[in-house]
């Protein structure tokens, strides 16, 4: 098994036989981290370098985490404690990490398609961490391994994605993701903050969250990305939440087994309540593990490739 491309740019270009491969991985490098064994070989000798122009706490812990556990070389760069800070492009900052010896070189950044750019510059293998408003392709694997962990299947699933959809790069990648692999996704969110012609990617879109929730098998919530919004979309955060926050009441219009996923970070009694959040049937904790054992795989898929 490996993966096709030198780079992990974005699931709209990766097809349902790739997705399934790092899904697959992403098993037996779960069974690892399980059975207590965080040490593995496979990265030994390879370097792994994240270089993050956002901040992150989940992403870039886990892409390094990953990487030592498989015995590679991890190192990390923000852009505010490094030459970034002084004027350096991205290019020749991934070029220059490129040639210190770096095999993956892992990067988020705030400009969508910079991943895409970087990729064209550099030898090393490039993962996108999240690119703008464009994709986070990593968190949309760990969102479908966690569901298939936790339903069984993908297929024939109906998701309710609720939210400012508009600035998610989560929700674009798990819309991708999702509808590969024979699911069904249902859109709600505010009618500012809903992408125009969000329908031609094949997804159901709603005006209130009540109809994308009821019956669904797993709503997922967006973060509320006010650092991306340059004006008021809304009238008030209050207003937001109300419409658009997932509680208990609107839950139960969801199937009764249903599955509660947020990618992270939560802004809890706004997003979601914290009842909802801590509750038996939130998947909010086992997404940050099955994170660490989903980019185990794509880094050990990606090595293995240049091997
Ligand atoms: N979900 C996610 O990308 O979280 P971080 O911003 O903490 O990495």
């Amino acid at each position: 098994m490996s993966l096709k491309k030198k780079d992990l740019l974005g699931i709209k270009d990766m097809d349902a036989e790739e997705i399934g491969e790092i899904l697959e991985t992403a098993k037996s490098m779960k069974k690892l981290l399980l059975a207590g064994t965080k040490r593995t070989p496979h990265l030994q000798g390879k370097t792994v370098v994240t270089l993050f122009y956002e901040n992150s706490t989940r992403t870039r812990l886990s892409f390094e985490l990953a990487s030592k556990y498989m015995g590679a070389n991890a190192a990390n760069i923000t852009a505010s404690g490094s030459s970034v800070a002084k004027g350096e492009t991205l290019i020749d900052t991934g070029r220059t990490i490129d040639v210190m010896g770096t095999d993956v070189l892992v990067i988020r950044h705030p400009l969508s398609g910079a991943p895409h750019l970087l990729a064209q510059h550099v030898r090393a293998s490039v993962v996108n961490a999240g690119d703008g408003m464009d994709e986070h392709p990593t968190q949309a694997l760990l969102d479908l391994f966690t569901m298939r962990e936790k339903k069984g299947r993908i297929e024939g699933l109906r998701v309710a994605i609720v939210g400012d959809v508009l600035h998610s790069r989560v929700a674009r990648s798990n819309i991708w993701a999702l509808q590969k692999l024979g699911a069904s996704v249902c859109l709600a969110g505010p009618t500012t903050m809903m992408p125009r012609e969000i329908e031609r990617t094949g997804a159901a879109v709603f005006e209130t969250a009540h109809e994308a929730v009821a019956g669904a098998d797993v709503v997922m919530a967006l973060r509320l990305q006010l650092e991306r919004q340059k004006s008021g979309l809304f009238p008030s955060i209050r207003e937001y939440s109300r419409f658009f926050g997932v509680d208990t009441g609107r839950l139960r219009l969801a199937k009764p087994d249903v599955l509660l996923m947020h990618p992270g970070p939560v802004n809890r009694g706004v997003e979601l309540t914290s009842a909802v959040a801590d509750a038996d049937f939130s998947a909010i904790d086992e997404q940050v593990t099955n994170g660490v054992a989903v980019r185990m795989a794509i880094l050990y898929l990606l090595a293995r490739r240049e091997n």
